[in-house]
């Protein structure tokens, strides 16, 4: 990919502000990278578009990192993993690496080594409408043996854009009454799954926003008496990014990552939400327009 004292650059491609949950995560893994994020913020949500829509609005994001000197893709979105990873693919000359893979070994290890597997436990995938319709998950789960169930909660995407979490986006103040809306999507989402999938053992957060929900599906679980291992599938996308680039060449050590971000849409609240999904302040943000 490049030579050991040239840093890689890695581009991450989501199409709003949840991919920046796998960066964060790539960040200590590969510290010497130059890293590049693109957020498709003018035309989120993916998860709510057909398949042709989303292709094409991924491979023109997948387009724009590759010619800013990507060396290496990572496809940080359930919804244009599920959609469009093979067209991604097919446009792009280096290589590409999505969620879902990654996610469903990360559940097929924790079910692994469930304390108390059932022979009916199961896997509950949350995911975009997008991502369940294509049963992406329940594909790539099956063929690690695995019996799935997939919920789509389309409502918490918007939810979690607006802020509306029992931890809200920082300079933001807390407001009770709009998180207990979002605590009784979630609860009335996660009772219709249970009731779907009474022995799932494992959730499997299959949506770039649902980590930030994390706290509140956890302590949801337990009001349902229905406690169960989450598995966000950033931490093992980013462990997958890098054995694949520890294979491919190594890295220097010593050197601070470098990051870029490129937003289709407003840079203030790419700005604002986006500190709250990477976890530190960002700067160096560019607007960019990719068309319709
Ligand atoms: N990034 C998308 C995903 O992980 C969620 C947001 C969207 O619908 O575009 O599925």
């Amino acid at each position: 990919m490049t030579t050991p004292s040239q840093p890689l650059t890695i581009g991450v491609f989501d199409s709003g502000f949840g991919g920046l949950t796998v960066l964060r995560a790539l960040l200590p893994l590969i510290p010497a990278a130059r890293y590049i994020y693109l957020g498709d913020t003018a035309r989120l949500p993916y998860g709510s578009k057909s398949r042709e829509t989303i292709a094409r609005y991924a491979v023109s994001s997948a387009r724009f990192l590759h010619q800013q000197g990507a060396d290496l893709l990572v496809i940080a979105c359930n919804t244009a993993t599920a959609l469009a990873l093979d067209d991604i693919r097919a446009a792009l000359p280096i290589p590409v690496i999505g969620v879902i893979q990654p996610g469903a070994q990360a559940a097929h290890t924790a079910a692994t080594l469930s304390r108390n597997p059932q022979p009916d436990s199961s896997i509950l995938v949350l995911a975009t409408a997008a991502t369940v319709q294509s049963h992406a998950y329940t594909q790539a789960l099956t063929a690690l043996g695995l019996n799935t169930t997939e919920k789509a909660c389309p409502l918490l995407v918007p939810l979690v854009e607006e802020g509306w979490l029992p931890n809200p986006v920082p300079d933001t103040t807390h407001e009770p009454r709009k998180s207990a809306v979002t605590a009784e999507v979630l609860r009335i989402y996660l009772t219709e799954a249970l009731a779907a999938a009474p022995h799932a053992t494992t959730l499997l957060l299959g949506c770039t926003h649902y980590p930030l929900l994390k706290p509140l599906i956890e302590s949801t679980l337990q009001s349902l008496h229905h406690p169960m291992t989450i598995i966000d599938s950033a931490e093992a996308t980013a462990q997958t990014v890098a054995q694949t680039v520890a294979q491919a060449t190594p890295q220097p050590t010593s050197i601070t990552p470098i990051c870029t971000f490129y937003a289709t849409d407003s840079v203030e609240k790419f700005q604002q939400l986006g500190s709250h999904f990477l976890g530190q302040p960002l700067t160096q943000v560019h607007l960019i327009d990719l068309g319709g």
